[in-house]
């Protein structure tokens, strides 16, 4: 077994119906851990729904469902939507199950054993969207944004988590760890909340507001604030079958919404109030934004990738998320683009290069290729062949950037077609003598598409397997045996299939 690697996604509520936003950041996790699986890691890949909250509850009653009934349903939308994306976690986390309820309890035993839970009444506003207080501070221009919903005085007894005390504990950890955060403009925002005093952190709702929730173990009167209950999945779920744990996370994925104050600093102070480790690393995408505005339930204007998926297929929705954002910026969605990606890098770029490469080994030589030889290669199969920028390429993925690293991929499937152009194997395919020369050609179009089915392989598996497959491989791909290399005599190559058939928009 590899070096492991560990990776999260945030878990998305199930008040709501899965939308574009949520596809996006399951499909980078993906590719991200498909990345780490060519690398040769053993990865353990967690993703999820949260279950618990005053929206859920909400939304169960407004159907006429009991909560359980209604997250059931719910759950099982976002998981369809997940196999057919072909996300491959290796787990799938529920807050209602009856484990994870239970690792919740027992942490909140343990902080109530080291005196870091206080139970006081606190008289203030509370928003009835974000299901917390909320502060006059947060007021612009005497006005609750509107990120708050409704706020309303409320007067209450409840549990703080003495969040206060850990904020010099994350701005040394975020001082000493400059890639703690990616990127870097998310790490200084997070920096400038940290200058400003921190609030207890109030973790309970009473019963009788809020009964949709993990009672508190001690105190039944009381469920556990959805976000303390949400984040500790991140630990309950990574437990291996011997006993042991994957925690602490290689890498967490989050949304821009949630970096401050959840995973920047709620989340970091319980884990160490809890004595457990930091994540290695906070990765914070952006927003696919609907015509410059954020896709949501409340404002009904989410974007369904259920169509996409249906019309092009979950290859091209997957390449068109992950390459078309920047990371950490947010992107508009449109159907233009969308088009556009898929016409010329799909269609156009791999697909013309897979089927040409195929049909011509099948049409000159049968279906049978000879294996690649360095001898016999010439100046220009020798430039192809340290064409693709393997450094570039890991470099960005290792940064989480799977758009730079796709640009990579595509500079190689580019050198590729003008190969074939200038080496023109149908005029060589004319001339008499030219058996030798044909050989030559055909391996190296043969070694060039396995090289670039490895390097898809994180946005595309499918393809990439169809790739490998037609290449008589059926091992898991490995980047460190994806370049040019001497490997068989010769050998049979199926006939090709269309990846991407031509669209009319
Ligand atoms: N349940 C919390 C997260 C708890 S993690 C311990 C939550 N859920 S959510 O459903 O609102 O969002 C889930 C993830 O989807 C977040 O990372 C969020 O940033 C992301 N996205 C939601 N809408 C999005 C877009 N429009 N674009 C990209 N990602 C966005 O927050």
């Amino acid at each position: 077994m590899g070096e492991r690697f560990f990776l999260t996604t945030a878990i998305d509520y199930v008040n709501g119906s899965p939308h574009l936003g949520h596809a996006y950041e399951k499909t980078l996790a993906d590719a991200l851990a498909r990345y780490q699986r060519l690398c040769g890691r053993s990865v353990f890949f967690l993703s999820g729904v949260d279950e618990h909250g005053q929206k859920v509850q909400q939304s169960a009653r407004a159907l006429g469902l009991a909560p359980q009934d209604f997250c059931d349903r719910q759950s099982a939308l976002f998981r369809s939507l997940w196999e057919r994306l072909d996300i491959s976690f290796d787990r799938f986390a529920r807050t209602t199950d009856p484990s994870h309820k239970e690792t919740v309890r027992s942490f909140l035993r343990e902080l109530q054993s080291r005196n870091l839970l206080r139970f006081e009444e606190h008289e203030g506003f509370y928003s009835l969207r974000q299901e917390q207080f909320v502060t006059e501070k947060e007021r612009v221009e005497g006005r609750w944004p509107e990120i708050f919903g409704e706020v309303v005085p409320m007067r209450e007894p409840n549990y703080f988590f003495l969040l206060s005390r850990f904020r010099e504990r994350i701005r040394r950890e975020i001082e000493s760890r400059p890639d703690w955060i990616l990127p870097e403009f998310r790490r200084n925002e997070l920096r400038a909340a940290l200058q400003r005093p921190l609030q207890e952190l109030c973790i309970s709702r009473p019963k009788s507001r809020l009964s949709w929730g993990i009672p508190l173990p001690f105190d039944e009167q009381y469920v556990t604030y959805v976000w303390f209950d949400a984040l500790l999945n991140y630990v309950s779920f990574a437990e291996n079958p011997d006993g042991g744990s994957w925690w602490p996370a290689d890498l967490q994925i989050i949304g821009k919404d949630i970096l401050v104050p959840a995973h920047g600093i709620y989340w970091p102070a319980i884990l160490d109030a809890l004595g457990l480790p930091l994540p290695r690393r906070l990765l914070v995408h952006g927003w696919w934004l609907n015509r410059g505005a954020k896709m949501s339930k409340s404002t009904g204007n989410a974007i369904d990738p259920l169509p996409y998926l249906e019309r092009y297929g979950s290859e091209a929705l997957r390449y068109f998320l992950l390459r078309e954002m920047t990371l950490g910026n947010d992107a508009d969605f449109s159907d233009e683009k969308f088009f556009q990606r898929y016409q010329s890098d799909l269609a156009n770029d791999l697909g013309n290069f897979a089927h040409r490469s195929l049909s011509m080994i099948a049409r000159y030589r049968g279906g049978r290729v000879r294996g690649w030889i360095d001898s016999q290669a010439g100046q220009s199969e020798k430039e192809l062949a340290s064409a693709f920028d393997e450094g570039a390429y890991r470099s960005a993925f290792d940064q989480g950037d799977t758009s730079t690293g796709l640009s990579v991929a595509w500079a190689f499937i580019g050198q590729a077609n003008r190969y074939v152009d200038q080496a023109a194997p149908w005029r060589v395919a004319r001339s008499p003598d030219s058996g030798e020369r044909l050989d030559v050609i055909l391996a190296t179009l043969a070694e060039t598409l396995r090289r670039i089915a490895v390097c898809i392989e994180p946005a595309l598996p499918r393809s990439s397997r169809k790739l490998l497959l037609q290449l008589g491989i059926s091992e898991r791909p490995l980047l460190s045996r994806s370049s040019f290399a001497p490997s068989r005599e010769s050998y049979p190559v199926g006939l090709p299939e269309p990846l991407f058939p031509r669209i009319e928009g």
